[in-house]
């Protein structure tokens, strides 16, 4: 399949700090690529330069075909991008807003009409064109931004942390609209937090502290970057036994999940030696993608030091 972005070494430097470091990946047309990591990991930062909106560093990339540092118009004209911190005009109406992000983007006038009806069929909001924005709860808000970003349908659309804030409800609904867009062909590219919309996409990345950690779908991200034998148990003050749980030799790594501890051992035999070490039962479990992107941040975090 065609490799729609193609990122060599993207690298973004804010004076001192590197935000983004040496990122090199490749999309394919037609994916759903998740983008994961903690907060400041970089993944706006690298969005923002794919969009042609902040200028990398070094490194290249090349967009739709387009190479980024000399194309950048180019590729602005093509891409849809909803920023995490969208921008709706409260004080216009739907229909208002749809109108002004088709100018924007150049949508046909002919065309105008039909996109902006279809923008209010998939945002739900058939009956309410002519309600403000700044009425609107946060669900309906949401999809009505990512009606802008893909009025003019582009066959690329970044999409960064379009459901934070937003319902359960609201939240799958974002996706089956991603998903629909996806069967007609479009090529997106997402970050969330959420690892329920992580397992939705074809493939994900994991970038922390600016360099990317790890590629790949989420079941070979849960098969291949834990290895060992996972273990669940519930121990009393566990936030605080961490520590000591870490420097048992048999222990790989140990993280907290609410109320409980996953402990990866070395082998599927200590789990018997963990047992008597720690007075409780333990149960083996099989890794979360939650679990791979801890583990993928705690390594980052010892590989800085
Ligand atoms: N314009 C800027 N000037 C200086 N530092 C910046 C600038 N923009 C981002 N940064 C820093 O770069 C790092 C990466 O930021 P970025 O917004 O890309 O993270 P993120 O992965 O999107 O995080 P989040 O999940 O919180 O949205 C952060 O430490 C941030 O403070
Ligand atoms: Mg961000």
């Amino acid at each position: 399949m065609e490799d729609v972005i193609t990122i060599e070494n993207l690298t973004k430097k804010f004076g001192d700090f590197t935000a983004v470091d040496h990122v090199s990946l490749k999309i394919k047309r037609g994916e759903i690529f998740g983008f994961l990591g903690p907060n400041g990991a970089g993944k706006s930062t690298t969005i923002r330069m794919l969009c042609g909106i902040l200028e990398p560093t070094s490194g290249s990339a090349r967009v739709l075909g387009y190479d980024l540092q000399r194309e950048t118009e180019k590729i602005k004209e093509r891409i849809g991008y909803m920023s995490q911190k969208f921008s709706l005009y409260d004080d216009l109406t739907v229909k208002e807003n749809l109108t002004f992000y088709a100018g924007l983007y150049s949508v046909p006038r002919k065309e105008l009409s039909l996109r902006i009806d279809e923008m209010i069929a998939m945002a739900d909001l058939k009956g309410r064109e002519k309600e403000l924005v700044a009425n609107l709860s946060g669900g309906w808000k949401q999809r009505l931004a990512l009606g802008c970003a893909i009025i003019a349908k582009p066959p690329l659309v970044f999409l960064d942390e379009p459901t934070s804030g937003v319902s359960p409800t609201s939240r799958r609904m974002f996706f089956q609209i991603i998903r629909k867009m996806v069967l007609e062909g479009t090529t997106v590219m997402v970050t969330t937090h959420f690892m329920d919309e992580a397992e939705r996409c074809h493939r994900l990345a994991f970038i922390s502290g600016g360099k990317l950690m790890a590629v790949d779908s989420p079941d070979n991200l849960k098969r291949n970057v834990i290895q060992g034998c996972m273990v669940e148990v519930n121990l009393p003050d566990g936030m605080q036994k961490i520590k000591e749980i870490e420097k048992l030799p048999y222990v790989k790594e140990c993280t907290i999940h609410g109320a409980l501890l996953h402990i990866l051992l070395d082998d599927v035999q200590n789990k018997t030696v963990l047992q008597k070490d720690l007075g409780c039962e333990t149960q083996i479990i099989t890794p979360s993608l939650e679990d791979v992107f801890l583990a993928l941040a705690r390594r980052q975090r010892l590989d800085s030091k």
